[in-house]
């Protein structure tokens, strides 16, 4: 159909099985192309007899191609029906590549390819399919720009791009065939030097951010969780000192998972402070960061930790109850729908362990029935309250704060 199905997903490619369920699909559309024509041709045919005192001029031509037009418009709209039921069916969106905007490296990554050996017995896959986000759909345009270098060459300057296409859902982006640019000079230090030593203006290729340097970041407000974040001197005294009774130590929150700690997951993480103090624990912490104004993810890695360069409506690529802690601040408020902000914390519940820890950090609450809907929430999980707090700032705002343990299901 001159289409290739997408499938939301996080993998770097994509299976997709033969199964009863697709050969139905494949033959009720046969079945129904052939009635819709089978049709009308007898709605043509009856037609023409209906009125057979226009019969005698057979070889008006005008109306016959009118009557044409009509059944081709009539075939036409039911394929087009015919194809979105198959889409609804198999639950695949798609991008149609027959398009003449698309560029030929978009079509070459969406193109199947199918198993040299034919079906795989043991998982039943027929063919490969790359993935991509089925919302790229609404942003083909940008999409086929981000799709355009010369192959084996160097990637365009165009990082802020694969950014944008991202924040609009196209995620995961398609992998390129190009290669990426590169920073003059990355002076790195050792760990655990690294976790606390400023970074180099040049190991950061600040193109397309506004600030050009470290120092410039430093006083500005990136966010709720980013105030001033890449000033590691303002950034030290965090989760190590009481500023509010909102705030918690780090080492009080670990005494309550009784030593179990190992490895954790940090929502929004700024400049990757958590994860720095709780590497001194011995605890590796994965900074969850797009970036947003400045480059998080490089500031990150150069102090030695995880940047997860994700956005938040993607699913997290762990399997389920791997986390013994995740921590979360303001960056967990999505906007939109309650439901929203379910989808979350149900993905963020299936990553952590049963007794695993949910640490919400200054979590603002804009106002009472934010704060009313959140705590309904937090209990329909069946979460223990081993730390709850809900304080008001200087600024009169509300700001809850909680660990929180995840209950063993039955
Ligand atoms: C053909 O049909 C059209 C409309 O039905 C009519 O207006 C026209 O006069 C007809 N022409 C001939 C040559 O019969
Ligand atoms: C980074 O750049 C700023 C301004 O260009 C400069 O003042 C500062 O000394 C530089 N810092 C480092 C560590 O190179
Ligand atoms: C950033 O990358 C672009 C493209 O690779 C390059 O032209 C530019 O010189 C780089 N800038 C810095 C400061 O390294
Ligand atoms: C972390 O691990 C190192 C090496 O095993 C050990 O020397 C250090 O005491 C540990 N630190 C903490 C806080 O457990």
């Amino acid at each position: 159909m001159g289409s290739v199905s997408l499938k939301i997903g996080d993998g770097t490619a994509r299976f997709r099985r033969t199964s009863i369920c697709s050969s139905a699909v494949n033959l009720l559309m046969l079945f129904s192309v052939v009635t819709t024509n089978l049709f009308a041709l007898y709605a043509f045919s009856s037609h023409s007899q209906a009125n057979s005192p226009l019969l005698h001029s057979s070889n008006n031509i005008s109306l016959v191609s009118q009557h044409l037009s009509l059944i081709l418009r009539e075939i036409d709209s039911s394929q087009r029906k015919l194809a979105q039921m198959e889409k609804q069916m198999l639950g695949y969106e798609s991008i149609d590549i027959s398009r003449p905007n698309i560029v030929p490296e978009l079509k070459l990554f969406l193109q199947r390819h199918q198993l040299p050996l034919g079906k795989d017995s043991r998982t039943g896959i027929t063919e490969m399919v790359s993935s991509v986000g089925h919302s790229c759909e609404k942003s083909t345009d940008l999409l086929s720009q981000y799709m355009s270098y010369k192959v084996f060459d160097r990637c365009p300057d165009d990082w802020s791009l694969g950014q944008k296409l991202i924040l609009r859902a196209c995620e995961p982006l398609p992998r390129r065939r190009c290669l990426a640019k590169t920073v003059q000079k990355q002076d790195l230090s050792k760990s655990p030097d690294s976790l606390w030593r400023s970074v180099s203006n040049k190991s950061v290729n600040w193109s397309g951010l506004g600030c050009k340097s470290f120092d410039c970041l430093k006083g500005k407000k990136l966010s709720k969780e980013c105030v001033g974040c890449f000033d590691l001197g303002v950034e030290k005294d965090r989760f190590v000192k009481v500023k509010g009774k909102n705030d918690f130590l780090i080492d009080d929150v670990l005494g309550l998972g009784s030593g179990k700690i190992r490895i954790g997951f940090d929502i929004s993480g700024g400049s990757g402070t958590f994860a720095a103090r709780m590497a001194e624990k011995n605890v590796t912490v994965i900074t969850n960061t797009l970036n947003n104004g400045a480059p998080f993810s490089e500031f990150i890695a150069a102090r030695g930790l995880f940047p997860l360069f994700l956005s938040l409506d993607h699913r997290f690529p762990f399997l389920d109850n791997v986390f013994d802690l995740i921590h979360a601040s303001s960056g967990l408020d999505v906007e939109g729908k309650a439901e929203k902000l379910e989808f979350l914390m149900f993905d963020l519940d299936r990553v952590l362990k049963p007794r695993g820890l949910f640490w919400l950090d200054n979590f603002y609450c804009a106002n009472d029935e934010k704060k009313k809907e959140l705590t309904r929430m937090i209990e329909r999980f069946g979460y223990k309250k081993l730390k709850w707090v809900i304080g008001e700032k200087a600024d009169a705002q509300v700001y809850l704060s909680a660990v929180l343990q995840k209950p063993v299901r039955a």
